[in-house]
């Protein structure tokens, strides 16, 4: 059977409309996920927004719409982005909708039946651009020290979550996992914060009703981030499919950025645990995208739209960049510059000139039909070798390796190309050889490249004559040396990656 792979980004906050930071996490995810999918795995995404809180009432107050106005608007620019940049998430949850409740309800029900949530009083500074609680000593110059705005002091009458409890099951959890939290660096962060000691968490609100509400005391509505982390056990049938929950829980992989850390490998564990769930199989931890060394953010109005990134360098350049560029667990600077720089020296130069230099050979030397590979080429090793290198990198969701490691295969189809200079050789088994195994290649990156990169893998696809889609197909066999059969006719096109003019 299948292995299930279940893949998850961070469900996105609908106070404002996506930006690029969202992109970023959105197409690793994607990418990963379409890697399973060729794999084989049983492969479900997850992706969504966030829509309760006190920030999103603000917002929806200075847009002058009801709260569920600012989320159904929002929630639907998420959506639009991701059509734009080809993403294919299997569900899209919007933590507004009724199965969310329901499975929020049932979650805390099973930790407040357990014992481990209480009625307290609670006074403290909240910062609501985090919808979070500060200690003074947090702060930065007296401000919340990730957006720098000055807190709020809040007094209420909240549930707490013992989480104080839980700091003995979350070391021994991560010491019987130790890979449980990627990168090392970040599974250290969450291993100091826990052993610094845990302190009772404040779970529930009165002072606002945008919320689910509580099931055993109507007065209250669950603070925004213990509603938000559910969802991710509600889109898996907590609480109403229980065959269908335990098909993909524990096997759960989150992908999040290291704004939200504490809250996934800290909170999020301890509720498992305490609700009598197991933690997630993995969290892994990204860094930043940077504009101009500042972490570009909806609060500090700073951010790039993707559908701007699509217009100049399309989808595929676009995905290609934040997966190549960016070593995952880094932070990354963005660069208009370093983007026109990556596409031309890959995009367009390296593969778009192997595609479109073959072709036009093969229409000059061939009649326009590919001929076989052959099974003695130097570049079957180089592909087995791009192949094994690039698979153990997405295993360990090293994005900018496995590309790496692709690109490899092009460059060395380029230089094959250039030792051997077909095109200036008589038509006959010797030219027929080089380029035979340069489709081929082309084949193998068609596939390879997909979860990058896949309008032009599709196209390429398509080019080389053969049936079907590259995503469609299986690897590893589909890497195998030998799966071009030759006698397909190639379709040369325009070029696949038009050179930009550098920025
Ligand atoms: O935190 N660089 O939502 P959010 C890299 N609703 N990644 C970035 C980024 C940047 N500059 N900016 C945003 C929330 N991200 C909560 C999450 S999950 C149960 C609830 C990405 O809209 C990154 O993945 O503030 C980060 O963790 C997430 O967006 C925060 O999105
Ligand atoms: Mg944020």
């Amino acid at each position: 059977m299948a292995r299930p792979f279940y893949l998850t980004t961070p469900i996105y906050y609908v106070n404002d409309v996506p930006h690029i930071g969202h992109a970023y996490t959105t197409i690793v995810v994607d990418a990963l996920s379409r890697w399973h999918r060729l794999l084989g795995d049983d492969v479900f995404f997850l992706t969504g927004t966030d829509e309760h809180g006190l920030k999103i009432v603000r917002a929806a107050e200075a847009n002058g719409v009801s709260p569920l106005e600012q989320a159904d608007r929002t929630s639907e620019r998420f959506k639009q982005a991701w059509r734009q940049l080809d993403i294919r998430y299997d569900d899209f949850i919007r933590t507004t909708e009724p199965r969310h409740a329901a499975a929020v309800g049932a979650l805390l029900q099973a930790i407040y039946d357990n014992g481990h949530i209480e009625l307290d009083s609670y006074e403290g500074l909240y910062c609501v651009a985090c919808e979070a609680y500060y200690l003074e000593s947090d702060l930065v110059d007296g401000l919340c020290p990730v957006h720098r705005r000055p807190v709020e002091v809040f007094k209420e009458e909240n549930y707490f979550f013992r989480l104080s409890r839980f700091q003995r099951p979350l070391l021994e959890w991560l010491d019987a996992h130790p890979e449980a939290i990627r990168p090392e660096a970040k599974r250290n962060e969450a291993l100091g914060l826990i052993r610094g000691g845990l302190s009772d968490i404040s779970i529930s609100r009165t002072s606002i009703s945008w919320g689910v509400p509580v099931p055993w005391d109507e007065g209250h509505v669950f603070y925004v981030w213990y509603d938000a982390l559910v969802n991710y056990a509600t889109a898996i049938g907590y609480g109403d499919d229980p065959e269908r929950f335990e098909r993909w829980w524990p096997a759960v992989h989150h992908v999040i950025g290291k704004d939200i850390l504490r809250f996934h490998c800290v909170y999020w564990p301890a509720m498992l645990l305490a609700a009598g769930l197991a933690p997630p199989f993995r969290i892994q931890v990204h860094g930043y995208l940077l504009v101009s060394g500042e972490k570009m953010s909806k609060t500090a109005f700073n951010h790039i739209a993707p559908a701007d990134l699509v217009a100049d360098f399309g989808v595929d350049g676009t995905r290609y960049h934040f997966l190549r560029d960016i070593p995952l667990g880094a932070d990354g600077d963005f660069s208009y510059e370093g983007m026109v720089a990556r596409f031309n020296a890959d995009l367009a130069n390296n593969l778009g000139n192997l595609v479109s230099r073959v072709a036009t050979v093969v229409g000059k030397k061939c009649g326009g039909t590919g001929p076989a590979p052959a099974s003695d080429s130097p570049l079957a090793a180089v592909a087995a070798d791009a192949y094994r290198d690039a698979a153990d990198a997405w295993e360990r969701m090293a994005t900018h390796e496995a590309l790496d490691a692709t690109w490899r295969l092009v460059r060395e189809a380029n230089a094959h190309l250039e030792a051997n200079e077909p095109w200036k050789a008589e038509p006959g088994p010797a030219v027929d050889a080089v380029l035979g195994s340069t489709l081929e290649v082309l084949r193998i990156i068609a596939v390879m490249a997909s979860p990058a990169i896949p309008v032009a893998c599709a196209e390429l696809w398509r080019r080389l004559g053969l049936d079907g889609r590259p995503d469609e197909q299986r690897l590893p066999e589909a890497a195998r040396w030998g799966g071009y059969p030759g006698g397909l006719p190639v379709d040369k096109g325009p070029p696949l990656f038009p050179r930009l003019q550098p920025a």
